[in-house]
């Protein structure tokens, strides 16, 4: 199989790693020329993801239309922020029968569509497939067993995609509501995030984080359902089970993006001692005003705005947090 990977960060190398273990023929391209370089000549990434050894069958470019001439399948692997303008350029370079995996999950904080929605939208001829669920790329990369949820209409397309990704230690499994595989995906980086001001304030405690996951995940579940989402697509892996692994993970940038908040740290300092704003941050912003226009109430994640913006503490969510929000 000729695959490509738009973006070699974290999660593309990851993935091209794996495919290319699998023994496809994988090609990526990569914004960091140094990025590429290091790829090509020690096969290693040792700024996204250090410490592992690449297969030979990876390679990198630094031209995007030349990588996206493969026939079969391209792996969208940029953070959501990148997808349009690194992409719309090339729109008429991919074969009409290549397969689209989408891997990001955002939300563009000026047009409000989710990442599936904007690959989809510059590739309308092509089949597109969502991929998401508890898939920490420094894991699945250490050969840790994960499994994944892709989802798309046609499942000759579904075939093709799991040919290339499963081996021994990664599986995926099939879903055709592509919108609830998705918003799982989308939705947990804001509450990653509350997470990471309970670690902040070194609130860990077992009974706790049960309370604010199970809230979590019924606010998910409300506004996602309200989004045309099946309920019980956020029960499995793209719902319940990323919520667990990207609040839980260490490497979790969302999670991160918490803990500094919790030490009282504006706003700007956040993004500044983390180089990125992540995901969650704009997709609170968003979810947000959807919420508003589609008669939602979404208490917790406005909760998390509050704090973020320094309109109250982060002691102080977790005190409305207990006596409010649990209803
Ligand atoms: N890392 C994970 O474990 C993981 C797991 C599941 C989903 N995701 C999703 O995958 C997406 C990518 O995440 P990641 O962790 O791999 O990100 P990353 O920060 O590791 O990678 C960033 C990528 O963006 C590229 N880039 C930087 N500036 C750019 C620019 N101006 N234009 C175009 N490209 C640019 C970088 O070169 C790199 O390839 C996100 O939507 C994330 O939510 C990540």
């Amino acid at each position: 199989m000729q695959v490509a990977i738009v973006g070699l960060g974290n999660l593309g190398t990851a993935v091209g790693n794996l495919i290319a273990v699998n023994g496809h023929q994988v090609v990526g391209w990569e914004y960091n020329a140094a990025v590429a370089d290091e790829i090509n000549q020690q096969h290693l990434n040792s700024r996204y993801l250090p410490g592992v050894e690449l297969h030979p069958g990876l390679t990198a470019t630094t031209n995007l239309a030349d990588a996206l001439t493969v026939r079969d399948i391209v792996f969208i692997a940029l953070p959501s922020v990148f997808i349009e303008r690194t992409l719309k350029p090339v729109q008429g370079s991919l074969h009409a029968e290549t397969i689209v995996v989408n891997l990001a999950k955002g939300i563009d904080g000026a047009t409000g569509l989710t990442s599936f929605q904007t690959v989809s939208d510059l590739f309308p001829l092509n089949p597109i497939v969502m991929l998401s669920g508890p898939s920490i790329a420094n894991e699945f990369a250490r050969g840790l067993p994960t499994v994944v949820m892709i989802a798309g209409r046609d499942k000759t397309d579904l075939m093709r995609v799991a040919q290339a990704l499963d081996n021994d230690h990664f599986r995926v499994r099939f879903s055709d509501d592509a919108v609830g595989v998705e918003l799982g995906g989308v939705l947990k980086n804001i509450y990653a995030i509350g997470l990471g001001l309970f670690d902040g304030q070194h609130i860990t405690s077992v009974n706790f984080r049960a309370v604010y996951l199970t809230v979590a995940m019924e606010e998910i579940t409300k506004i996602g359902v309200a989004l045309g989402a099946r309920l019980e697509t956020f029960l499995y892996l793209s719902g319940i089970g990323d919520l667990l692994a990207t609040s839980l993970s260490e490497h979790s940038h969302n999670r991160r993006m918490g803990e500094l908040l919790a030490q009282g740290l504006p706003l700007a300092e956040v993004e500044r001692q983390m180089g990125v704003t992540p995901e969650g941050f704009n997709t609170l912003r968003s979810m947000l005003y959807i919420a508003e226009k589609m008669h939602v109430p979404m208490p917790l994640a406005k909760g998390l705005w509050d704090v973020i913006h320094g309109r109250y503490s982060a002691a102080k969510f977790i005190q409305l947090f207990i006596r409010d929000f649990v209803e």
